[in-house]
């Protein structure tokens, strides 16, 4: 399957090594859970393996062999014990089915916005909430989407090819791989098309490569999201604006959402 992150898993690695602000949070709701956990979109193992590592039994899902492979290599080099609590899967959120029911089920890092149509989210939800427990937890996180920035960002000039001010040091062969982005927000569709170009630069300062990431997302608004939950069989039990547990009060935050399914909902 061609995805996003087929390209180079590696350098979601490089790119993400340093964003760690999600993993606590993440890491103490699998920790707490009543029983095994599910990580939709578990990519290369950043929040599952520091979860397994806690002691949480986790099943990982993801759709893009790349990542998963490279999920693969790194519980691999993990103590025996600790990777007899991993399993992964290939597979996709919309349709998967695991004859298991999970205590908790996450998506962390906005893996849901890559669900690009209602009725993606709305046949994910349906999947999900098979196979969570009558007392299980949904947790997922994704940016609020900010108007003002969106129409800053919009358009020839909003959007057009520019430094994000990123670097990285790409460990593979210590070049600094330097990040530009182009952003396209399609409003009438609630979607953004970001491409990244990283110019790789060796000690010289020579531009000896470039390596090239996409990624395609539908962003969601928070009213629209309790009303998606509510027609899945969901209902709110907390909404973080950030991930130390602080209530969602001011729009432009983060939104981390705590679902349960609903008491008076049938499952679909
Ligand atoms: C932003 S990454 C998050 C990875 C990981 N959870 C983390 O926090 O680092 C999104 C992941 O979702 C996966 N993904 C995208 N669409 C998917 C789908 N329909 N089903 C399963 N996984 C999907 C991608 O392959 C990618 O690994």
């Amino acid at each position: 399957m061609q995805d996003d992150y087929t390209r180079d898993a590696e350098l979601y690695d490089i790119v993400y090594a340093d964003y760690d602000e999600d993993i606590a949070f993440y890491v103490e709701e699998a920790r707490q859970a009543a029983g095994p956990c599910l990580e939709l979109g578990c990519g290369t193992g950043r929040i599952l393996i520091p979860s397994a590592q806690a002691g949480a039994t986790m099943v990982g899902l993801d759709a893009s062999p790349s990542m998963l492979h490279r999920a693969r290599q790194k519980v691999a080099a993990l103590p025996p014990e600790v990777q007899a609590r991993i399993t992964l899967v290939q597979g996709d959120m919309r349709a998967f089915d695991l004859q298991q029911q999970f205590a908790l089920i996450t998506i962390p890092f906005r893996a849901f916005l890559h669900l690009l149509q209602v009725s993606d989210q709305i046949v994910a939800l349906h999947t999900i909430r098979r196979h969570l427990h009558p007392d299980g937890r949904l947790i997922l996180n994704f940016f609020d989407p900010s108007l003002e920035y969106i129409v800053a960002h919009s358009g020839p000039i909003g959007g057009a090819l520019h430094t994000t001010g990123e670097s990285f040091v790409d460990p593979r062969s210590g070049h600094l791989l330097i990040e530009w982005a182009t952003v396209h927000y399609q409003r009438e569709l609630q979607r953004i098309e970001q491409s990244f170009i990283y110019d790789e630069v060796d000690a010289q300062g020579r531009v000896v490569g470039r390596l090239y990431r996409q990624l395609r997302l539908r962003y969601i608004f928070r009213w629209e999201f309790e009303h998606l939950l509510a027609r899945c069989g969901f209902e709110v039990a907390a909404l973080y604006g950030s991930f130390d547990r602080r209530p969602y009060l001011q729009a432009g935050s983060e939104l981390i959402w705590v679902a349960r399914p609903s008491r008076n909902a049938a499952p679909a």
